[in-house]
């Protein structure tokens, strides 16, 4: 086979998948001997360090480890806001890293929902429109984007703040609208980077519950965290990173 031949086997239809495919689906998240370096000057740091992990539709995986340990670095690749430094990455059985940065902002758009542990909102957009602005690819009128984005922030209970921006809402008010955002183009992969990190008891425990919500409702959920809360839900798989290596632990 030609250097180039896979070239034509990929599906390039594939980044806008949608829940009628999922049956297709051989895993959700494949990554095979996996590997991410930084560079700096003379140094080498090794962040991933021959990470292999499969999620299949409808898995719940929660990865913990100290800081420094690769978690963030991890979701990252996963979430094809990274590449690996070498390995295969596979997500929705697309080998994201084969290509350029565009089709890879599109993919993740309609593939991934990333939920950090400071929001990210953007701080001049309102919770509405901030729900609203991932969904620049799609092809329906502003209106109906408007609708679609009012029940998300409804899915979240926050269909009350629905005009305000996000200094004026609190901790755990800003986390349901990036949830709410993260679900913006219904997309089978939920990354969380340490969710709850930043919220006391009830905020935590909403988004807790909507977490675990949105993996009965069949989304795959990648969780770094530590809360002890996510790791005793059952039917969990549970990780732990250790210096850029990655074990299975329950
Ligand atoms: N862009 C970068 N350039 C250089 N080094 C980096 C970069 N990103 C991460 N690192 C290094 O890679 C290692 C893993 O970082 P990472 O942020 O993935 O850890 P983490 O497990 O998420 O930590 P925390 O729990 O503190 O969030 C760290 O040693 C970090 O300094
Ligand atoms: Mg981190």
């Amino acid at each position: 086979m030609a250097d180039d031949d896979y070239l034509d086997a990929i599906d390039y239809t594939r980044d806008d998948l949608d829940v009628e495919d999922l049956g297709d689906v051989k895993h959700a998240v494949r990554l095979v001997d996996v590997y991410r370096s930084f560079n700096l000057g003379k140094v080498e740091i090794g962040a991933i360090k021959g990470v292999n992990l499969t999620a299949d539709i409808g898995d719940f995986i929660v990865i913990s480890g100290k800081s420094g340990s690769g978690k963030t670095t991890l979701l990252n690749i996963i979430g094809a806001i990274d590449l690996a430094t070498f390995g295969r990455v596979f997500v929705m059985d697309v080998p994201i890293n084969d290509y350029d940065e565009s089709f890879r902002a599109s993919f993740r758009l309609n593939n991934t929902g990333f939920i950090f542990q400071s929001y990210n909102l953007i701080s001049t957009l309102t919770a509405i429109e901030n729900v609203m602005f991932p969904m620049q690819l799609s092809d329906k009128s502003k209106s109906e984007l408007r609708e679609d984005a009012m029940k998300l922030l409804e899915s979240v209970e926050m269909d009350h703040r629905v005009d305000h921006l996000p200094w004026q809402l609190s901790s755990g008010e800003q986390q349901r609208i990036a949830i709410a955002r993260a679900m913006a183009n219904d997309p089978p992969i939920i990354l969380a980077d340490e969710p709850t990190a930043n919220l006391d008891g009830d905020s935590g425990q909403m988004i807790r519950d909507l977490l675990v919500d949105l993996n009965n409702r069949g989304k795959v959920v990648i969780v770094m965290t530590h809360d002890e809360g996510i790791l005793n839900q059952p039917n969990i798989q549970h990780y732990k990173m250790d210096l850029g290596e990655l074990t299975r632990h329950g």
